[in-house]
């Protein structure tokens, strides 16, 4: 727990209360309102939560500021050069990098938990053709729960441990499930000679018909996407994680809450917005047509992939995943993707526009991710069912971390009341 060695005082008419002020590792101070309701009989007031730090954590830490990230001290560029996804994975759960023995007893387990209980197929059946990939992933992974018992007892550390590396190996192949059933082709089961990245594509874009060779250039640009995805402090989603998790419900169960809240296109849905946006815009030239409505306060309108509750400058991961787009589409043979000429384009503008200056208004990480994924073949349905992939050894990983926290209890926020003072009921007749 956070040091205590300073005091606010707070006033409310004739009283005063002393508040601890908690002190963090970096970043800004903490005020410990535990007791505030009970000693003064009021609530706070944070509706979205922008000045309210629902837990403490030791995973991740953002500097909105400076616009740097890093996970368990690493700065997300390191991780991001010279690391790899189950690399990260190992560091976000366990809290250190991994010796060679650990990485690599790490990946094979891992490895022998990628294949599906051959049973679940069958709730793949029951989704029409053109459901949303999301939609099959909050089912299906809710689902888990019926067929992993021996990984639901949240009160038995070792049955943690078996559920979270169940998820994060079992989440490409269903993501690659609901691509492949949405498109009509057969499931590609998982492989265990390629690498977790290897692996996701081949299931994705394999077929039973003739071989399959897994590009390398463009697994290690999926795996980037993977880590750049992994973690990132009390967003909506990791929030909803520990939520649903502070009930008792099941890891399976938050992990599915975890999905379903990323699925919100202000969200992890973002990033295929921000592409169907992008091909919207079309040219270069209805850029200022699209920036004034993103400015227009009676137009609902937003340029999706920008704007961040906490960085107030880049997004590192978005610096990361443009020097990333401009290799994988030169790789690929077209660099000169109109698209990412237009988010090239309307990046310089947006950021040269007093609007978005004052508002401190960045490209974030859904802004260059789905040019790259839509040049490696994938679908825009699909871009967000890659971010819950990669993002649910996060919410595990924070999930496990409040699990282990001997202060945690059931999250109950308080309201504002603005309804109606106690009335007396009236017979339909009189009223
Ligand atoms: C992710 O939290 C995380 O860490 C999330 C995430 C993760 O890894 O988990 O980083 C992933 O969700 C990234 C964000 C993806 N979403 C988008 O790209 C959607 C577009 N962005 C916006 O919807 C918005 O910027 C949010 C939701 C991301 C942040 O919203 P906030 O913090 O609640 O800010 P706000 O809505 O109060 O906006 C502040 C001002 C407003 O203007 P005023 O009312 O003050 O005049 O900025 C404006 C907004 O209208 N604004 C935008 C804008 N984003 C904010 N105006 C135009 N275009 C935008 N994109």
């Amino acid at each position: 727990m956070a040091e205590n060695t300073k005091t606010a005082k707070l006033t409310i008419g004739e009283n005063t209360y002393d508040l601890p002020i908690l002190s963090p590792t970096v970043g800004p101070d903490v005020l410990d309102i535990r007791k505030l309701y009970g000693q003064a009989g009021v609530f706070t007031y944070d509706p979205g939560f922008t000045s309210t730090a629902a837990c403490d954590s030791t995973i991740t830490y953002i500097d909105g500021e400076k616009g740097e990230l890093m996970h368990r001290g690493y700065p997300i560029d390191q991780l991001a050069g010279q690391s790899h996804y189950l690399e990260v994975c190992f560091l976000l759960l366990y809290g250190h990098l991994p010796t060679a023995a650990e990485l690599e007893d790490f990946e094979t387990t891992i490895t022998r938990h990628t294949m599906i209980h051959e049973q679940m197929h069958m709730f793949f059946r029951g989704f029409r053709r053109d459901a949303h990939p999301m939609a099959t992933m909050v089912g299906v992974v809710g689902a888990m729960s019926a067929f992993y018992h021996d990984s639901t007892d949240i009160s038995d550390p070792r049955q943690r441990e078996i559920a979270s590396h169940r998820l994060i190996a079992k989440m490409p192949t269903i993501a690659a499930m609901a691509y492949k059933y949405s498109i009509g082709q057969p499931f590609v089961y998982p492989r265990n000679d390629l690498d977790y990245a290897a692996n996701f594509i081949h299931m994705c874009f394999a077929v039973p018909a003739e071989q399959y060779h897994v590009d390398p250039i463009l697994a290690r640009a999926m795996d980037r996407i993977f880590t750049l995805h992994a973690d990132h402090e009390q967003n909506a989603s990791t929030s909803t994680v520990r939520l649903a998790s502070s009930s008792g419900a099941n890891p399976f169960a938050c992990i599915a809450a975890g999905i379903a809240c990323l699925w919100g296109p202000a969200h992890g849905g973002a990033n295929q917005a921000c592409l169907e946006m992008l091909k919207e815009i079309g040219t270069v030239d209805r850029i200022p047509e699209y920036i004034a409505r993103a400015k227009d306060k009676n137009d609902p309108f937003r340029l999706m992939g920008f704007g961040h509750r906490v960085y107030k400058n880049m997004d590192p991961r978005a610096t990361v995943m443009k020097q990333s787009a401009d290799e994988v589409l030169e790789l690929l043979g077209v660099e000169n993707n109109p698209l990412l000429q237009v988010a090239k384009e309307l990046e310089q503008i947006a950021l040269s526009d007093p609007y978005f200056v004052e508002k401190k208004l960045f490209p974030n990480v859904d802004f260059y991710s789905g040019i790259i994924l839509e040049a490696m073949g994938f679908p825009t349905s699909m871009f967000t069912p890659i971010f819950a992939l990669s993002r649910t050894v996060g919410w595990i990983s924070q999930w496990k971390e409040q699990l282990s926290d001997p202060q945690m209890k059931i999250g109950r926020p308080r309201q504002l009341y603005l309804g109606e003072n106690a009335r007396d009921y009236t017979d339909i007749e009189n009223r």
